[in-house]
């Protein structure tokens, strides 16, 4: 989900701004990726809708619209059947909820491989399957990275992006990342049929449903402190159904395509740490939380901007290690 005005919360304007920045460097970035790849990244623009199954929701959520209002953000408010007319496979008890015409959706999977896919093409060196289990840092800064199997790579800049395992890296001084954890989520994948049960991303209070083009319907997610313990609960996925249900009862009769848990990467003050860190020539691109896809985009072009010309973008401000502190 690429949803920076429907996911929205109160005090964290500043994630708001990186989002928004962010999204508006997504259709260039896709048209470029894709005709670099010719992967289909699933881009789609219907927007996203946020629904109320109660009072108690339908409150919250005018509290929301109102906040929206007041940052001029571009949100329609759907109340009795609106929501209905725009969505008929919802449920007869939805009676209010916003539409964010601006926000988008796209395929993570997809993305990644085309990610990687245009690096090659632009020259880069890919090694999967390698993994890098120290940075080596000398008095003059970074010096390289030592591989799992004890191979020694040079480099004159690093750059750190390895999500929840990001603390797991060897050979960084105490203080040089922030605290970050892994967040479990919990997902299923079923059938969307024909017609297809819904068009539009769906958020609801305890679920949320994401239609794709190749007729998957995406159901998350369980927000979970586990550690780095990957499987799947019987209470994760019946929780998240159960919300899904909620929201669109037709997926009672979907078919079960697979399931799988994921772990976000969560700083303490819930924002990412994007810039220089206070060792020479060692980046970080860490702690995107739920947002690591939309982020992408920001991410990527304000760490080139930084490594080619020394300077930091103005949008990346907010998001050093010493704010965080
Ligand atoms: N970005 C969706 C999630 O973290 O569940």
């Amino acid at each position: 989900m690429l949803a920076p005005t429907s996911e929205v919360s109160f005090e964290e304007e500043d994630l708001l701004a990186l989002g928004q920045h962010s999204l508006g460097l997504f259709p260039d970035m896709v048209d470029e990726l894709e005709s670099s790849t010719s992967i289909d990244l699933d881009f789609r623009r219907e927007g996203t809708l946020v629904v109320a199954v109660d009072r108690d929701d339908a409150e919250a959520l005018e509290h929301l619209h109102n906040y929206h209002r007041r940052l001029g953000l571009p949100v329609e408010r759907l109340v009795g059947d609106a929501a209905r007319q725009l969505e008929p496979g919802l449920s007869p008890n939805i009676h209010y909820a916003l539409f964010s015409p601006q926000d988008l959706q796209v395929d993570p999977v997809a993305l990644v491989k085309a990610l990687a896919g245009a690096a090659e093409n632009a020259g880069a060196a890919i090694h999967p399957n390698r993994p890098v289990e120290a940075v080596r840092v000398g008095d003059a800064g970074v010096e390289g990275v030592v591989t799992a199997d004890g191979d020694f790579c040079e480099f004159d800049h690093i750059l750190i992006a390895a999500g929840p395992w990001s603390p797991k890296l060897k050979g960084l001084p105490r203080g040089a990342l922030p605290h970050i954890r892994p967040v479990r989520g919990q997902m299923i994948c079923v059938e969307l049929g024909e017609p297809p049960l819904i068009e539009h991303v769906i958020r609801g209070p305890d679920a949320y449903l994401v239609p794709k083009s190749d007729g998957r319907l995406l159901i998350g997610a369980t927000m979970e402190e586990r550690g780095f313990d990957p499987r799947l609960t019987a209470g994760g996925i019946f929780d998240i159904l159960e919300g899904a249900w909620e929201i669109v009862p037709g997926i009672y009769d979907a078919h079960v395509i697979d399931m799988w848990t994921g772990f976000r990467p969560l700083t303490l003050a819930n924002k990412p740490v994007i810039g220089p860190s206070t060792i020479d020539g060692l980046y970080l691109a860490v702690g995107h939380g739920r947002n690591g896809i939309l982020f992408t985009a920001s991410t990527a072009y304000g760490l080139a901007e930084l490594i080619d010309t020394g300077e930091l973008p103005d949008y990346l401000h907010p998001f050093q290690l010493r704010e965080l502190r």
